[in-house]
């Protein structure tokens, strides 16, 4: 039987502190107006200075391991997303490894920036197709605040902390053998492609200004906002006509897009430009802000656990992020 990975359980993470528009306002030259028109931001999640990206992961991890009911000594690959690692080596899904108590295989991270959840979904994924894997953890973990300049109004606003996890595992025989609704498409469950994009022209529009080889320091992001939007919209657009291309699926299929979370004016020029109806848009920008990595998996457990995603859904993720990269990833529910 061919093999297939399967979402069995998500979990997530975000750090108690909020800090809303106004209290930003107050420490930088902004307003609540100004962010949320711009942006759709209303708030964020800020960790406090001893709460590192492992912590937020670890939390993810465990509530995607219990709403899995899977045990930790059975995950044989843990993958962390993250451009905020705890330190630049070792590898914080080691930390978090070891935390969770996992006994077996092995814990690395990947760095794609906002697309890091899409592309370690992806490699978790063909681990499992590859059988070198029958279950593996994928988490998208961030403490971005640390890597904010607070004097750059551009970007320190848009940006926030939290984590996300889902975990897979190789697909039963009954998993591939579901009732879907009207679309005539049973495929069965699980994930049913994933695809990935990069274009390093494009560096430059969105970076952070440091890092151990260049300056030795850690830098700050640096944006050139306009640019990133519009390369955004194309792209996304593009990846999600790509995706249902190859799937032999049209807009109409989708029961819900789950998109990495930048910007409320993102998303919605994205859905326009689909023609997908903004009510099967799984939107969390405006309280989590660009938690980067974290951002789909946070949304995705958010609508998850509200029961909005339900079995047999098609969902489909997207991202795009510094790099440029992009990317997205189908799954049947
Ligand atoms: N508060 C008040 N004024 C501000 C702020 C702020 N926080 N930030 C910028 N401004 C001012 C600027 O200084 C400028 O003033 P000026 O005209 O006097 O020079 C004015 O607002 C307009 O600035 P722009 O940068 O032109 O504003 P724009 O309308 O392009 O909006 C934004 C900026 C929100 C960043 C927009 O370009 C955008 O959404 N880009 C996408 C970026 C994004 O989402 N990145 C996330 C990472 S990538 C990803 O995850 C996909």
């Amino acid at each position: 039987m061919k093999r297939r990975s399967i979402i069995l359980g998500c979990g997530s993470y975000l750090p108690d502190n909020i800090v809303t528009n106004d209290m930003l306002a107050e420490r930088v030259d902004t307003s609540d107006e100004w962010i949320t028109s711009r942006s759709g931001i209303r708030q964020r999640h800020i960790a406090p200075p001893e709460q590192l990206t492992s912590d937020l992961a670890l939390k993810a991890s465990e509530r995607a391991l219990e709403h899995a009911g899977v045990d930790a000594s059975e995950i044989d690959i843990l993958i962390v997303a993250t451009t905020t690692p705890d330190r630049t080596f070792p590898a914080t899904a080691t930390k978090v490894q070891t935390k969770l108590g996992m006994t077996n295989g092995a814990a690395f991270d990947i760095q794609a920036v906002c697309s890091g959840f899409i592309y370690a979904l992806s490699v978790g994924d063909n681990f499992i197709k590859a059988e070198q894997a029958d279950t593996v953890v994928v988490v998208g973990a961030e403490t971005f605040s640390r890597i904010l300049d607070w004097e750059d109004r551009g970007t320190c606003v848009l940006f926030g902390d939290g984590a996300g996890a889902v975990v897979l595992q190789n697909a039963n025989e009954d998993d591939l053998e579901i009732e879907v609704g009207d679309t005539g498409h049973n495929r069965g469950r699980g994930i049913l492609s994933t695809h990935l994009h990069s274009n390093g022209a494009t560096n430059d529009l969105l970076y952070v200004d440091g890092g151990p080889s260049s300056t030795g320091t850690v830098g700050h992001v640096r944006m050139n906002g306009k640019e990133v939007f519009r390369h955004a919209v194309n792209n996304l657009a593009s990846i999600v006509d790509e995706t249902l291309e190859a799937n032999g699926l049209c807009t109409d299929d989708i029961d819900w897009l789950v998109p990495h979370q930048a910007n409320k004016r993102i998303l919605d020029s994205t859905a326009k430009k689909l023609g997908l109806s903004p009510d099967r848009v799984v939107v969390t920008v405006d309280r989590h802000a660009n938690t980067s990595a974290a951002s789909i998996p946070l949304a995705l457990d958010e609508a998850v656990k509200d029961g909005r995603i339900k079995r047999g859904d098609l969902v489909l993720m997207e991202a795009m992020g510094g790099g440029l990269t992009w990317g997205s990833g189908l799954v049947r529910w």
